[in-house]
Parts: structure tokens; sequence; C-alpha cells
């Protein structure tokens, strides 16, 4: 059989001198979900490569490192690390984790930038602009209008400043752009972006600086140097958008590229959405398939913020995990996050509310219903399917292949939420089959009537079947959940299974009658609305007279 196109997936490459909060979080668990949903699609992993990594030629590394007498590697090493551990402490598998000071990224750059000052797509040229001395940095023409032309910081007047530059011909590549985007409608999405960037696109793109130059100050001396001008650096963006190409540029992993996925948030989208595809052209080499800028998180309804007490760091997100699991977290991520391109908040209320519809009293309570039942009148064994009565309603071979059609759907447009919701429409139906047959009457009715015990058996399986293929939609948001129920299930799937054998109601991997299902731990225990909020600390109880 011919292996599956290969399916490459990144993130942004996170700043080494901030720690992980939510922003990062939600992009890698994001990319870590489709890579999981696309590998069971595929039932082939390997064809699936995540990327993630960490952005350490930023000028501020230098500084925060000095500030705390550490060198830039060491500061980026530590920092490095957090990220890795943050990401693997929310069950994110990346395949790779890329940082751009290792010499496998920063001693190919160059190579690239070569290229390009060859094809004369990168030249020498003068850069001007308003220079603050004090600050030693320049500053936008708008930026130095609004200041009056004086340094914001000590008042003094910002000076016109001249100096080498290399440059970008951006501009050469505006019609390119522009015909590729209108001609491929999925190359920026969602479609808020899409326009945001033919907006844009409508006024004239001028050729952009692509170098920064190399003083006596230590925080230029860092970063990737021009090739044959060591009076230069590559700017920082410039290295760091280089990422997703440098590490497939193996022998081994060169099939990857082009990337399916550059999934970023809103605010970088303008360097992924035309300045990489114009640098990649530049190169003649292939385009991203799709860049997906998602949108921010908000918290309790205003923006995060440290002095406001409603950041959602790390240490927050690790204190909702222990509180409702990590798959909980996971769910309320994938399912209610930014991924439209709206903002999205992160309130508290809203996390209950979905917890316990979607888990508590959604798919955790279904599979321990069915289960207990199987377990009562059964005695945990599986019993055989047979004709339980036609409700058209719910004819489950129907609506689980409907669920799986619409879920490769909904990942083929990104559409992560759409994805997993139609998990949970299944176990909605499962409930409502339930309350609509009540199998607990019929089981009343056995000793009398001995069809009955059939249709009891008949219904119990459909509901635990139908719950096995939602559990194998939902695995990738909870793996760690899904597994728990194969487990007491006796339904582990076999490596590598695909997605339409695994989601067949009644198919290759359904439910064995005559094997065992176990009672088991309740998957999600329901939350209390009225308990503290994870990771804050409690209000002092009131003095007691
Ligand atoms: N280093 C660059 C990216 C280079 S990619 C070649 C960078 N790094 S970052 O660490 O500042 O930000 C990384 C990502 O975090 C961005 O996609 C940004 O949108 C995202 N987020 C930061 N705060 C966020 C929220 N509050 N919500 C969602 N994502 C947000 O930019």
């Amino acid at each position: 059989m011919p292996s599956p196109a290969p399916y490459y997936i990144t993130t942004p490459i996170y700043y080494v001198n901030d720690r992980p909060h939510i922003g990062h979080c939600y992009t890698t668990t994001v990319a870590d979900a489709a890579a999981r949903a696309m590998r069971l699609i595929r039932g082939e992993s390997r064809s699936t490569f995540l990327l993630t990594g960490t952005d350490e030629h930023a000028d501020k590394v230098v500084t925060s490192a000095a500030a705390h007498n550490s060198t830039p590697q060491a500061w980026a090493d530590k920092h490095a690390d957090a990220f890795r551990a943050a990401f693997t402490s929310l069950n994110c598998g990346f395949d790779d984790f890329i940082r751009t000071t290792e010499p496998r990224h920063k001693d190919k750059v160059p190579g690239y930038i070569s290229a390009l000052l060859k094809t004369g797509d990168i030249y020498k040229g003068v850069y001007t602009g308003w220079y603050d001395a004090g600050q030693e940095e320049y500053l936008t023409e708008t930026a130095a209008r609004e200041a009056n032309f004086k340094s914001p910081i000590n008042g003094k007047p910002l000076v016109q400043r001249t100096e080498d530059c290399y440059f970008f011909k951006l501009g050469a590549y505006q019609e390119r752009l522009l015909a590729h985007i209108n001609a491929n409608p999925h190359f920026i999405q969602p479609d808020a972006r899409r326009q945001e960037v033919l907006g844009r696109l409508r006024q004239t793109l001028n050729d952009i600086p692509v170098s920064r130059p190399v003083t006596d100050d230590p925080a230029t001396q860092w970063g990737v140097r021009m090739p044959g001008d060591p009076a230069n650096r590559v700017y920082v963006w410039i290295d760091a958008l280089f990422n997703y190409y440098t590490t497939v540029d193996t022998p081994e992993r060169k099939h990857f590229w082009p990337a399916a996925v550059h999934l970023i948030g809103k605010d970088i989208l303008w360097f992924h959405a035309v300045i990489w595809p114009a640098l990649l052209m530049a190169l003649n080499f292939p385009l991203p398939k799709m860049i997906f800028g998602h949108g921010w998180w908000v918290s309790e309804g205003q923006k995060m913020s440290k002095s406001l007490g409603n950041f959602i760091d790390l240490e927050r997100m690790h204190a909702y995990a222990d509180a409702f699991s990590l798959d909980g977290l996971r769910w309320y991520l994938l399912t209610q996050g930014p991924l439209s391109g709206q903002d999205a908040d992160f309130s508290h209320a809203k996390f209950i509310e979905v917890y316990n519809a979607d888990l508590a009293n959604g798919i955790g309570n279904c599979a321990s219903r069915v289960s207990n039942m199987i377990v009562k009148y059964f005695d945990g064994v599986v019993p055989t399917p047979g004709n339980a009565a036609a409700l058209p309603d719910y004819d489950f071979k129907a609506i689980c292949a409907k669920a799986s059609v619409e879920y490769v759907a909904a990942l083929d447009r990104f559409d992560i939420a759409c994805a997993f919701n139609q998990a949970s429409e299944i176990i909605r139906k499962v409930d409502g089959y339930i309350n609509v047959t009540a199998p607990f009457k019929l089981a009343k009715t056995v000793e009398a009537n001995p069809t009955a015990k059939q249709e009891l058996a008949a219904i119990l399986y459909t509901c635990a079947e139908a719950v096995r293929v939602a559990s194998v939609l939902m695995a990738p948001a909870m793996p760690q959940k899904m597994a728990a129920l194969w487990s007491t299930w006796n339904c582990t799937p076999g490596a590598d299974t695909k997605l339409a054998d695994l989601a067949a109601f009644g198919g290759p991997c359904a439910l064995k009658p005559g094997s065992t299902v176990a009672k088991g731990d309740a998957l999600f225990m329901r939350a209390d609305p009225a308990a503290p909020i994870p990771g804050t600390i409690p209000a002092p109880s009131a003095p007691t007279v």
C-alpha cells in the first residue's frame, strides 16, 4: 500500500526569555491533538511530524542573561528546557524540538541567505531612520512622530541616522503573493485573517531590512552573521522563520516539506503569511499548504495581566489539571479555544460548565452507566448484539459513520472543536437512546419475558459500542482518559489502526461479545462550581466570634 502523503505541522518557536503560559501551551496542544488525529485517520504514525521549539537569538536574551549573571547560551538552555518540560507535562507529543542556537539550524541559515544574495533577492543598501541614542534603538516613523521626534525615555531629540543594511526584495513578490492567496482560499485561514492580509496587500509592499549591525554592544553580537559580512547579523525574525525548513532539510526528512499547516497566533500573521512565503518563493521552495492564525486567550473577560492576577501561567494550568485532570484541561482548551479567529475566554465558570456537561455528565457518566448495567445484568460480559427495536433516530451505525466523515472533514479545514464535538454528539445520542429504551426497566421484566433479555443485550451492546466509537474520536484530545476507558473495557486499539476501522460501529474493531467490561473508576468526577478556583489562594475564613 502506498504510504499516505506526509503531514507536517508546526507551532511558532517561542521566545526563550518568557515563561510558558496558556498562549504557548494552547498552540502546542492544538498541534498535538491535530497530529494525533492525523495519525489516527491515516493509521500510520511515521508520515505525521509535529515540530515545536524555541526562538533564541533575540537581543533580550543577552540582556536578561547579563542581569542574571549568566551567559546568553546558558540562559537560553535553561528556558528552552522549561518550554520542553511544559509541553511534556501537558502530554504534547512533539516529534522534534528545534532551538535556533543549535548548529543544525544556525549553520544552515547562512546557506539560504547566500542563495538569496546570489539571486539579488537580498541586497546591501542603506537604512535611514530616527535613532534614539540613549536607548540605542530606531523608532518607526510613526512612533517618532508621536513622540514629537524626542526620545520617549530621556526626552533628548532623536537623530536621523543612516547605516548599511541588507534588504529583502519583498516588493518584487507582491503580485505573486496576491495571486497565490487568491488562487488558494485555504492558504491563509481562518477567513478573517485571509481578508486582513489581502487588505494590507492592496497597498504597495516595501522591501524590508533583514539584517542588524554588529557593534561593541554584546547584545548585537548574538545571532547568525550575514554570510561574508561579519559586521552584520541576520534579523532575528528571518533567522526564526527558517526553523520550519532547517529542521526537515535533511535527507531523511526532506519529504516533509512543504508543511501542511503552520499554526500561529494572529499577532505574527504578517511574518508567516507574507514575508515567509515570499522568502520561499525567492528560493524556489514550495509553499506551506496552510497558515492558520488563531485568536488569543483572555482571562475572565479581560486581557491577561500579572497585575490583575488573571494570568494563566503554567502553574495555573497545572492546578486545573490537578483538579480536573490533564485531559479535562486539554478538552477545554481544544473545544473552547480561540481557533475560529475570535478571542476566547478562560473563565472558571465556563470551564466548570463545559467540564461537567461534556465530560463528567457526558462521556464519563454515559460510559459508567453503560458498564454498570453490563456488570449488573450480564456479569460484566459484553452481551451479544441483536435486533434492538429499530428506532429511526438511533441508527448508530449511520450516526457513527456520519460523525467520522464530519470529523475528517473538520480536521481538514482545521476546525478542531467541530471535530471533537462530533464525539460529544454521539454521547448525547446514547443518553437519549437509554432514556427512550429504558434498559433499567426492561431488566426488571427479563424473568417473566425471555425475549426481553435478548432485547436488553442488544440495547446495551449498542450503547457500549457507540461509546467506544465516541472514545476513539475523543482520544486525540484526551489520550490518557480514553486509554483508561479502553483498558477497563478491554478494547485498546492496536497501534496504527485506521480511523475507518476503529470508528466503524460494528466494524472490524467492534467490542467483542463475550469479552469483559469492568466497572472502573469514574472517568471524570463532577466539579462543584462553588469549590475554590484552582491555583488561587483561598480567602481567609471569617473570624469566629
Ligand atoms: N518567537 C516568535 C515566533 C517566531 S515563529 C518563527 C514569537 N514568540 S512568542 O513566544 O512571543 O509567541 C508565540 C505565540 O504565542 C504567538 O503565536 C502568540 O500569538 C502566542 N500567544 C501569546 N499570548 C497569547 C494568548 N494570550 N493567547 C493565545 N496565544 C497567544 O512571537
